[in-house]
């Protein structure tokens, strides 16, 4: 199997997972969060995000969030923003990068920022005139990219034809995210073939959901397609409150811990992470979806039962 010797994970529990947490979790908690993630070596995280607090009312103290967190050098601070209003906000409070946020259907777009695809990519030509400005790079991500749970099928030109927008008005990265775990891995692939090679340069994440269990699998194929930056979300946590049947990310521990077995480097001490895992269970007072966190690695060993050793004594 080919694939890359390394990738780049970026962790978007904080944002993804917590924006659609029914309790608001208080901002030293989601601060605590960021600073174990960062000091077992995430190398992204994107933060929170700098929408409108009637819209996610758990994620109204962005600004707050962003001042109090301890920022480790190595690590790349984002937040998500949907608009101008977003990024200058979201610049004042310091971020590292700008992630935003557009669909590749009408529907989800209206649903999740209330305007048409159009009016979003006029916002977020504003959006980069921000980010360039204060220097920061902008990363755009497309919801609903391979498929949408409105409207079905996204046409293949439909997404490179937005793509090709969001280049030319100044995105660096390109988020192709599977908002509700419709993508299969063979769609995966055949996407990523065909728009990697037109849009040269480009830095590609996938950004999956593990709503059909098809996240790993998926990822695995775009790893194979040569795609190094991937959104995973610390305890399987994650959901976009304006797309119906949405769950968790993939979870950063069991992405880590399939990409450390298969040999890929990420830069990310398993055990930290697993311990960062461990403590978002008891803020959230439930367990999360992880498997390793039950499991424990595939290096973890048994005692061999006394039976089955005298057994073996004998024989
Ligand atoms: N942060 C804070 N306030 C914002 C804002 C932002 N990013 N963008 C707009 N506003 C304010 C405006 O200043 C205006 O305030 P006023 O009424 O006091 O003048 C008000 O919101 C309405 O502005 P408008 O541009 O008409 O926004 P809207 O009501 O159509 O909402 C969004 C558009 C994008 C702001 C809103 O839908 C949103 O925040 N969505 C979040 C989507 C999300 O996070 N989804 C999950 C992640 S994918
Ligand atoms: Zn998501």
């Amino acid at each position: 199997m080919q694939v890359p010797e390394r990738v780049t994970i970026c962790e978007v529990g904080t944002r993804d997972g917590f924006q659609i947490e029914p309790d608001f979790i208080p901002t030293e908690q989601k601060v605590e969060v960021v600073n174990l993630l960062s000091e077992a070596g995430v190398p992204r995280i994107e933060v929170t995000s700098f929408v409108h607090p009637k819209a996610v009312p758990q994620l109204r103290d962005a600004e707050a969030v962003m001042a109090a967190v301890r920022r480790r050098p190595g690590t790349r601070y984002a937040a998500l923003v949907p608009n101008d209003k977003g990024a200058a906000r979201a610049v004042d409070a310091g971020v590292d990068a700008i992630h935003t946020v557009v669909s590749a259907s009408e529907s989800h777009n209206v649903a999740n920022v209330n305007m048409t695809i159009g009016e979003s990519i006029d916002k977020l030509r504003d959006v980069a005139r921000i980010a360039a400005r204060a220097n920061v790079p902008m990363q755009c991500g497309i919801s609903t990219s391979f498929g949408c749970p409105f409207e079905g099928d996204v046409p293949l030109d439909r997404l490179q034809g937005l793509v090709a927008r969001l280049v030319d008005l100044g995105a660096r990265g390109i988020g192709l995210a599977d908002t509700t775990g419709m993508a299969n891995p063979r769609q995966v692939a055949s996407v990523l073939e065909r728009l990697m090679p037109r849009f040269p340069g480009v830095e590609w994440t996938l950004h999956t959901h593990d709503t059909r269990a098809m996240a790993i699998p998926n990822i695995l194929a775009a790893l194979e397609c040569g795609v190094t930056n991937l959104d995973a979300s610390i305890g399987g946590l994650g959901g976009c409150p304006f797309a119906p049947g949405a769950s968790g990310n993939v979870c950063t521990e069991d992405l880590v811990h399939c990409l450390h077995a298969m040999g890929v480097e990420t830069g990310i001490d398993f055990d930290r992470l697993v311990a960062a895992a461990r403590r978002v269970e008891q803020i959230l007072g439930r367990a999360l979806p992880g498997q390793i966190i039950k499991a424990g690695p595939s290096t973890r060993r048994y005692p061999v039962p006394d039976a089955v050793a005298g057994r073996l004594k004998a024989s």
